[in-house]
């Protein structure tokens, strides 16, 4: 999908789509205003949100599209994120290979130019997005598309900044769900650590830590997971912006490219989903996709941003750690491994270590598909967050909202802290029935976050298995990238 935006409405294009909100008349300039008349004199424009009419009008364009935006005063930056996406759906539907969007800042609603910008470009480059599995016959390849976006009144630049915006946010959430659909013999943490190596240029720097130099650095948590596979671990480094900048950024993913449970074995249905235990690692691995296409070009550059990936199998090879085994993170701490599927917080307690021992970070995010128990609580649309410093929670839940990405603080206080204590090392990886899954989890992790301000955000609701959305079908949703990015735009 190619999106670009134009000065004014061509009328020579295969299709011409423009959004109307319930009762509203575009202002269209002629000859589209006759396809307008015309297609509203049928009765069957629709005007409902995400619903589309198609039209064949007599001059100007092949074919008039019209794509609903529901009642004006609801029209908010996900409704103008569908309909964006439903304009390039009857578009490709309909086998046409360029087409023009026609939008008016009359039915932007509550978003601003800026944002209504940001949000089209995301419909449209998410809306065209598919998963290409392998398969024996190459498929036919899909018709590429392209786009131009026509503001046809309001504020240019606003929009078009959000447009540069989303667009770039888009592409870094497309390349994020390619990683995280692909099979768990496919997306190895190699596979992993090769693709952010290929993000290094245009400020951004990469490094790949193997399974001699986490020895050294002995990260025994994340070490210890990695025990149970043949495939080597990885620990990749992502650094942007100057050393000297004031305040530093640290990003963490939690990279499991497949989790099996370990010798705590999980059940086999639905097991292959834990292909998507990466999901953290490939937010991490788009914001940087991101950042290299210039995100961040222009914004202040007195913070310096960080991704940190902690990457591996969890599996049950003949050296795979066993309940009860003891194990010691890099900062010192011991850890029970009561269950070997509570493996999430055992690699990421490493990366923070790793985090603040080199990097001194003045905050810090980690993004996991951490527990079943947050899709329990919170479902498929709305991540956890939890954390040791409200105003970085308060911070993170604005970049959700910004994103439409919505995020819910969980409670996390001393008392969730003391269940994960256990009585053969400092800390156990469970605790031990008390329920409350998802803070047991951040509860972990707060210890090696210490005093340094810290945020954990648990995905594995948000990562994959919401309902289609326009802009979203199945599969990998490529969650949190666009929160990110709002989150370092601060
Ligand atoms: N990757 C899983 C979490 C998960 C499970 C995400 C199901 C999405 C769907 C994680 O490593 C895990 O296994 N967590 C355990 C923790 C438990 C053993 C304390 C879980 O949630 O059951
Ligand atoms: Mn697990
Ligand atoms: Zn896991």
């Amino acid at each position: 999908m190619k999106i670009r935006l134009q000065q004014s409405a061509s009328a020579k294009t295969e299709m011409s789509v423009v959004l109307v909100a319930e009762g509203d008349a575009p202002q269209l300039p002629a000859p589209l205003s006759a396809c307008w008349d015309a297609a509203k004199s049928t009765g069957d424009v629709k005007t409902d949100a995400q619903k589309a009419s198609v039209f064949h009008p007599h001059a100007g364009p092949k074919r008039f599209g019209c794509v609903g935006l529901g009642k004006r005063k609801d029209v908010d930056t996900e409704r103008l994120r569908r309909a964006a996406a439903v304009a390039q759906a009857i578009a490709e539907d309909r086998g046409v290979r360029s087409f023009e969007l026609l939008v008016d800042d009359a039915m932007f609603g509550k978003a601003s130019a800026e944002e209504a910008g940001a949000a089209i470009a995301e419909g449209l480059v998410l809306g065209a997005y598919r998963y290409q599995p392998p398969k024996k016959d190459d498929p036919k390849p899909r018709k590429g598309q392209d786009c131009a976006v026509v503001l046809l009144h309001g504020d240019h630049k606003a929009f078009a900044a959000g447009f540069a915006r989303g667009e770039i946010g888009a592409e870094a959430t497309v390349f994020a769900r390619d990683l995280e659909n692909m099979a768990g013999n496919l997306c190895t943490p190699t596979v992993l650590a090769n693709a952010a190596k290929k993000l290094a240029g245009n400020g951004v720097k990469v490094k790949v830590l193997d399974k001699p130099a986490l020895e050294k650095l002995k990260m025994g948590a994340f070490l210890g997971v990695a025990k149970g596979s043949s495939e080597p671990p990885k620990f990749i480094v992502m650094e942007y912006g100057p050393a000297s900048a004031k305040e530093t950024v640290c990003v963490i993913g939690k990279g499991l490219t497949f989790d099996s449970g370990g010798i705590s074995i999980k059940p086999a249905a639905k097991m292959d989903e834990m292909r998507y235990d990466m999901c953290g690692a490939g937010a991490v691995l788009g914001l940087f996709h991101a950042l290299k296409n210039g995100a961040h070009k222009g914004a202040k550059q007195n913070r310096r941003i960080i991704g940190l990936i902690a990457a591996t199998e969890n599996m049950v090879g003949p050296e795979a750690q066993k309940p009860g085994d003891i194990v010691r993170a890099m900062d010192g701490h011991t850890i029970e491994v009561l269950n070997t599927d509570a493996e999430g917080r055992l690699v990421l307690c490493d990366a923070i270590a790793y985090a603040k021992k080199f990097y001194k970070p003045s905050k810090m995010v980690d993004l996991a598909t951490l527990t079943g128990a947050v899709v329990v609580a919170l479902g498929h649309e709305v991540a956890g967050v939890l954390g040791n410093d409200q105003k970085l929670t308060d911070e993170l839940i604005a970049a959700g909202k910004a994103a439409d990405e919505p995020l819910w603080q969980l409670p996390l206080w001393d008392v969730h802290k003391d269940q994960m204590k256990s009585k053969f090392a400092d800390l156990a990886n469970i605790n031990g029935g008390q329920g409350g899954g998802t803070i047991a989890g951040a509860a972990f992790l707060s210890f090696f976050a210490g005093d340094t301000p810290w945020a954990h955000l648990d995905i594995a609701g948000t990562a994959w298995g919401g309902i289609a959305k326009d802009y979203y079908r199945s599969g990998a949703s490529g969650t949190a990238v666009r929160t990110l990015l709002a989150f370092v735009r601060g």
